[in-house]
């Protein structure tokens, strides 16, 4: 998701910003899962999985490895075309809710459900950055590529950025898990951007690329907790 103009992923400074992109808008996201909704009620397609196939296997692996019990609350932050909630579902996971601002990305996550024959999802058309209070005491909070789209956002991201981190305290309990998976952000900058309220525990290996003689990760992949 990363955009034209924007500064280097190994620049030093922590606060940087992105060029404000369609990205980051609703208006973008409404018409991509339009026609993807379009397209899977011509073909069967589910439409783009962000990060590839192996983001999903990343984060099942991760919570297979911590023994997460299988009835743990789940929420799939920007859940898109809801593709993880079906992994996490047939790997056992049963409490499971997904929610995008996109009324169409929701619409085409429902139809991939039902085609799958799972009926326990939650889904709900929601803004992240306007959480209401029913939305609160998830134990484990995914995001793949939705802060990444905030932070694209034309409109004061960085006031969009801390309004994300605020929504994360709201809905995630105390010592919950955050996953998130970003294509524009390094370590380092999602470190100080979560950092009051979360602490990492885990930076989870993504594959390597070199460029110039240096080597670089295209993805990070980092869980955080949220403190006491
Ligand atoms: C890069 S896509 C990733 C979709 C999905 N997580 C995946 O991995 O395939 C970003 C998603 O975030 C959603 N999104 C962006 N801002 C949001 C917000 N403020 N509240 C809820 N959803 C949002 C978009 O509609 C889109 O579905």
């Amino acid at each position: 998701m990363s955009v034209a103009g924007e500064r280097p992923r190994d620049s030093p400074g922590l606060e940087r910003e992105f060029g404000p992109s369609a990205l980051g808008t609703q208006e973008h996201w409404d018409a991509a899962y339009e026609r993807e909704l379009q397209i899977f009620q011509e073909n069967g397609d589910a439409g783009e999985i962000w990060f590839g196939e192996e983001s999903m296997t990343r984060l099942i692996r991760w919570m297979e490895k911590q023994k997460i019990p299988l009835d743990s609350s789940v929420l799939d932050i920007g859940t898109g075309n809801g593709v993880l909630l079906v992994e996490l579902a047939k790997c056992g996971y049963t409490n499971l809710t997904g929610i995008d601002y996109s009324p169409s990305a929701i619409q085409l996550s429902q139809n991939i459900i039902e085609r799958e024959g799972l009926s326990n999802i939650k889904l709900q058309v929601k803004d992240f950055l306007t959480p209401s209070s029913e939305l609160s005491g998830f134990q484990i909070c995914i995001d793949k590529g939705t802060f990444d789209a905030v932070s694209l956002n034309p409109d004061s991201a960085a006031e969009k950025r801390k309004q994300y981190v605020k929504s994360l305290c709201t809905v995630l309990k105390r010592e919950g898990f955050f996953l998130i998976t970003s294509c524009n952000w390094t370590k380092e900058e999602l470190l100080n951007e979560f950092r009051e309220g979360f602490e990492i525990l885990e930076e989870l290996p993504t594959p390597k690329f070199c460029f110039g003689g240096r080597i670089g990760n295209s993805v990070t992949a980092l869980v955080f907790q949220r403190k006491k």
